[in-house]
């Protein structure tokens, strides 16, 4: 039987990386999406050169361009799982236009373009998505150090919800996965901040393999019936 195949984007590092590791486990024919060179060689040892893609996920020619050269490889598309979205540590009043746009493109509008490239092949295959948030989010906290951030997460918020009803009637299933503290050696600073770590109810940050089970759950079949839902991974962060 062919293998379920899955496009995970922020493949290269942190935790899009974990995601590819656990799902080629799984069984899945990953494709990685990279944007910097540094890491492609590495890549492709890891997941074999055709399926290992370049972008800038904030271009919709790129990321229409990832697709379709995934549909020659594969000629089916099962899953799209997007691990980007750049972090920026910034009070309102620190935060110019630039920033707040930057924020908005690379955590909302790269999903937007994403998505449009991919839907008419997960439409045809009944797929799923996964998108990436962050914790405290359900709630409408205010986090005064990173708002352009947490608007841009909150506008993605929202967006994954319009696009799981709409997509649900074609059987495709998208949710979101919103990390709580998880630090790795790529990761913002603040994952590292022992203060920081204090506060989580569980007395511990999250580690990547947990947030990719996450993900792997919300692509499997035991979770056929979830749609729009935002599973925080958090060990009870900002609850
Ligand atoms: N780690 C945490 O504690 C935490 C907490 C809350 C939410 N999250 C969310 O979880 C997701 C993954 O986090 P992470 O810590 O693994 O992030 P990360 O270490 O910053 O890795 C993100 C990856 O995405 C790639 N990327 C960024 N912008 C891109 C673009 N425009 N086009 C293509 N690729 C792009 C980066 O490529 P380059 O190597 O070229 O930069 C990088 O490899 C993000 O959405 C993040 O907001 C993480």
């Amino acid at each position: 039987m062919q293998s379920r195949v899955v496009l995970v984007t922020g493949a290269a590092r942190g935790i899009g990386r974990e995601v590819a590791e656990r799902l080629r486990e799984d069984g899945w024919s990953v494709h990685a999406v990279h944007r910097s060179p540094e890491r492609r060689a590495e890549l492709e040892d890891r997941f074999g050169a055709e399926r290992v893609h370049r972008a800038d996920l904030t271009r919709g020619e790129d990321c229409a361009a990832v697709v379709r050269d995934l549909l020659f490889a594969e000629s089916r598309l099962d899953a799209v799982v997007h691990a980007v979205g750049e972090f920026h540590q910034a009070a309102p009043s620190a935060s110019t236009l630039e920033e707040c746009r930057w924020m908005l493109e690379s955590n909302y509008l790269s999903a937007v373009a994403l998505l449009a490239a991919a839907r008419p092949a997960l439409r045809e295959s009944r797929g799923a998505g996964v998108l990436f948030g962050t914790a405290g989010l359900a709630g409408m906290r205010a986090r005064t150090t990173t708002a352009a951030y947490s608007a841009a997460k909150s506008a993605l918020r929202v967006w994954m919800r319009s696009v799981a009803q709409e997509e649900a009637a074609h059987g495709v299933r998208i949710n979101m996965v919103s990390p709580g503290v998880i630090p790795h050696p790529h990761a913002a600073a603040e994952t590292l901040d022992p203060e920081s770590h204090a506060r989580i109810p569980a007395g511990r940050p999250g580690r990547p393999d947990e947030v990719a089970g996450a993900v792997a759950w919300l692509l499997s079949l035991e979770a056929a019936h979830v749609v729009g839902q935002d599973l925080e991974v958090a060990g009870g962060w900002l609850l």
